[in-house]
């Protein structure tokens, strides 16, 4: 855990050792015992320097108005980078400077989609004090099945969440003011390496970037709607949908941009076999709310079992809900109370109408609905707003 602060002032040479001292630390889990090299020394010390610069001249913010954050990309300072070959396994991860990346055009990424992304939220704590992550550990865990799906190699859970820690302290002047946002994290896995035949790549590239957001959809807090998605489907039995490969989210750009059109937040799909049963919508899962029992797609390989997901149904049974995971058919649609998503990028985004089948259906919405309860315990609880008796978050100081 990073548990140090910037010192403020020091001779460069001291400066370096401490930051390094921050930054080289054994990864639990790494295959080899990698020593510390001159170019990360060069990009941590510039790393140490920006942060030192922005403690020493201001509040430690980058210039962004803070109050016009979207879910839209802010590159910042620093990303995280770590290569992987069959003969040296995962070499000592760096820093670098946020831009462009090198790649063959023969990348297995490129060619036959072998990649996978994360995404999780660093909140700047409201004492100022620190960063909250919420359960990376999580994200950790699913980038591993994730990855044996798609033949790809893993790292160790504390190589991830040690990763995504050094990442977020080297661009911590990003982190937006309490209440205002979060740094988004974006991890990606992929087939960095040539393969011309299908099969899997002979090189990989673990990168993390980040961005500043705010809300993600442009209703902002406000309620979104639905259309049910007929023809097109997100996922298959057997497929890749319950992993998050980015080879599922490219099938999905046309009915989404479709709904957009047509005045929609976002398409929810259907199960590809009876196209009865609701699944989850591009990027976000979905429950449904019925005389106080909850209800939520069960996950059966298809359906991406999200963080979000996991943590508002132990949220809501500790509230005192009914919390089922079953099929959840269009039926349910006709007669349900509140329907909302949840997800890192949408939280608890409340679902105000549905449109299946030229029905459109209309759900609770607003302060005094469970949906809105929900959605201030889970955010009270990665924001730090409350204490987190259940060992969730993890701190970055
Ligand atoms: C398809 C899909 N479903 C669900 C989710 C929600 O997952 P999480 O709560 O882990 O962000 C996401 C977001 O990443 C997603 O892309």
């Amino acid at each position: 855990m990073l548990r140090r602060r910037l010192p403020h002032r020091k001779s460069s040479m001291s400066m370096l050792n401490k930051f390094a001292g921050d930054f080289v630390m054994p990864n639990p889990g790494h295959r080899r015992w990698s020593f510390f090299n001159f170019r990360s020394a060069y990009y941590m010390h510039s790393a140490y320097e920006t942060a030192l610069h922005s403690h020493r001249t201001g509040d430690g913010y980058a210039d962004v108005n803070w109050d016009d954050l979207r879910f839209s990309l802010t590159p910042t300072d620093y990303m995280y980078s770590m290569k992987y070959s069959k003969d040296g396994g995962f070499s000592q991860g760096e820093l670098i400077r946020y831009g462009n990346i090198e790649l063959s055009p023969s990348a297995g990424v490129l060619n036959y989609a072998q990649g996978l992304y994360e995404g999780l939220k660093a909140y700047r704590k409201a004492n100022g004090n620190g960063f909250l992550l919420f359960r990376p550990e999580l994200n950790a865990q699913r980038m591993q099945i994730g990855a044996d799906r798609m033949c790809m190699p893993s790292l160790a859970v504390d190589q991830f969440v040690h990763a995504v820690k050094q990442t977020v302290v080297a661009n911590k002047r990003w982190v937006p003011p309490p209440g205002k946002g979060s740094l988004y994290i974006r991890p990606l896995l992929f087939g960095s390496g040539p393969i011309l035949g299908l099969a899997p790549a002979p090189e990989y590239t673990f990168l993390i970037y980040t961005s500043p957001v705010g809300n993600y959809f442009k209703e902002g807090l406000a309620p979104i709607n639905l259309i049910v998605a007929e023809l097109t489907h997100r996922a298959a039995p057997g497929g890749a949908g319950c992993v998050k490969t980015i080879a599922n989210y490219a099938p999905v750009l046309k009915a989404q941009t479709q709904a957009k059109e047509k005045g929609f937040t976002d398409v929810l799909f259907l199960d590809s076999v009876k196209n009865k049963y609701l699944e989850e919508a591009s990027s976000c899962n979905i429950f449904i709310l019925k005389d106080n029992v909850i209800s939520t797609p069960i996950t059966n390989g298809t359906i991406l079992e999200g963080v979000t997901r996991r943590s508002v149904i132990e949220i809501a049974r500790e509230l005192g809900y009914q919390v089922e995971e079953r099929l959840v058919s269009v039926d349910d649609l006709a007669v349900a109370d509140e329907v909302f998503c949840t997800g890192t990028a949408v939280v608890v985004a409340p679902v105000n109408t549905i449109t299946y089948n030229d029905q459109r259906y209309t759900y609770t919405c607003g302060e005094e609905t469970v949906t809105n309860t929900i959605y201030k315990s889970l955010t009270a609880i990665q924001m730090g707003l409350v204490e987190d008796r259940k060992g969730w978050t993890v701190d970055i100081d």
